[in-house]
């Protein structure tokens, strides 16, 4: 990709995108565009994207791009030296303490999650006396020294999966209580929720289900198990972003509407120029921190950098990498 012509390059790079991002607002984007694509190659670095990241990221830079799983899965595989996590400070953690030796950038340091900021581990304290004996499950959207304080982590793709593999009769599900509640009513195992919400995905409500299919008949909803559980149940599949992403790909509803963070419709329309997409969305302030111009500069003065506790480190790497080895 990188030997094309500057001129050849930007006309293929916009050529994945000129569905969603208009050309008058291309222009602005090239500069860094170009300026990413060389700086990665002289830094040996990867980009790992999140679904909700915006698609001149998503589709013009990144390396990888995924779920919160995959993303661990990814960072967990490779050679780079440099790791940019184009997602939010818990992703960035996450890559960091699966790979201790490398360096892990995160464009905005301050992009954060209202369900990271929700516990502390001295809530997990009190939980763990409150309910003695009883697994902590915690949800990979919190800091590096929650996830020190649990048992084991899952992410929304594999939140049920980590819940039965424990084998006990109760668990405790921090900090998201949605996810918590929609994995209680998919398992026998007693869930025991805490009072996380993500900011973007409570805002959904059943009604705007109903709205929605009455403004547009025929959508096939989707939506993500951070939603409250009555707009789960409203809805017809509920999964994590990769899985409404598979969902689409398997099915192609003529009209769908992925009922999660805005950036993910245009991402995914891209693919599937055939299907409608009706956007019920949000977006996610953390997620939209991060642009091309902060990557570049972390690319080119490698700050940003993300380090752990080392008190911390090795039990939250082995929750991460107990939920990994299911
Ligand atoms: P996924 O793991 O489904 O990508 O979700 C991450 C997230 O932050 C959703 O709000
Ligand atoms: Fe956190 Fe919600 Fe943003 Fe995901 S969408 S990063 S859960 S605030």
């Amino acid at each position: 990709m990188n030997a094309l012509r500057p001129s050849t390059l930007s006309d293929s790079l916009y050529g994945r995108v000129s569905r969603v991002i208009p050309p008058f607002e291309w222009p602005s984007f090239e500069a860094d565009i170009a300026a990413i694509l060389r700086l990665k190659a002289e830094r040996n670095a990867i980009i790992l994207a999140h679904n909700y990241q915006s698609p001149e990221i998503f589709h013009c830079v990144a390396d990888v791009v995924g779920d919160s799983l995959a993303l661990a899965r990814e960072a967990a595989n490779g050679d780079a030296r440099v790791i940019v996590m184009a997602g939010v400070h818990f992703m960035a953690e996450t890559a960091k303490l699966l790979n201790p030796s490398k360096t892990v950038l995160i464009p905005d340091p301050q992009a954060g999650c209202s369900l990271a900021e929700s516990i502390t581990p001295d809530d997990i304290g009190l939980l763990r006396q409150a309910y003695p004996g009883v697994p902590v499950v915690t949800y990979v959207n919190t800091s590096a020294a929650v996830k020190a304080a649990s048992d084991i982590c899952c992410t929304s793709a594999n939140a049920k999966k980590v819940v039965e593999s424990l084998g006990a009769p109760r668990v405790i599900m921090i900090p998201d209580e949605y996810l918590a509640r929609n994995v209680a009513a998919q398992t026998e195992v007693e869930v025991i929720a805490w009072r996380g919400r993500c900011e973007v995905h409570e805002q959904f409500t059943a009604a705007d289900i109903r709205e929605l299919r009455e403004a547009h008949p025929g959508a096939i909803v989707l939506a993500h198990p951070e939603c409250a559980p009555e707009v789960v149940a409203a809805a017809d599949f509920a999964g994590s972003t990769a899985d409404m992403i598979k969902y689409v790909g398997a099915r192609r509803p003529a009209r769908v509407a992925l009922v999660t963070e805005c950036s993910m419709s245009d991402n995914v329309a891209v693919h599937y120029p055939d299907l409608e997409f009706v956007r019920p969305c949000g977006l996610c302030p953390h997620m939209k921190r991060i642009t091309l111009g902060k990557i570049r500069h972390a690319l080119e003065t490698l700050e940003g950098e993300v380090t752990i506790d080392p008190i911390v480190a090795g039990p939250a790497r082995r929750a991460v990498e107990r939920m990994l080895a299911l």
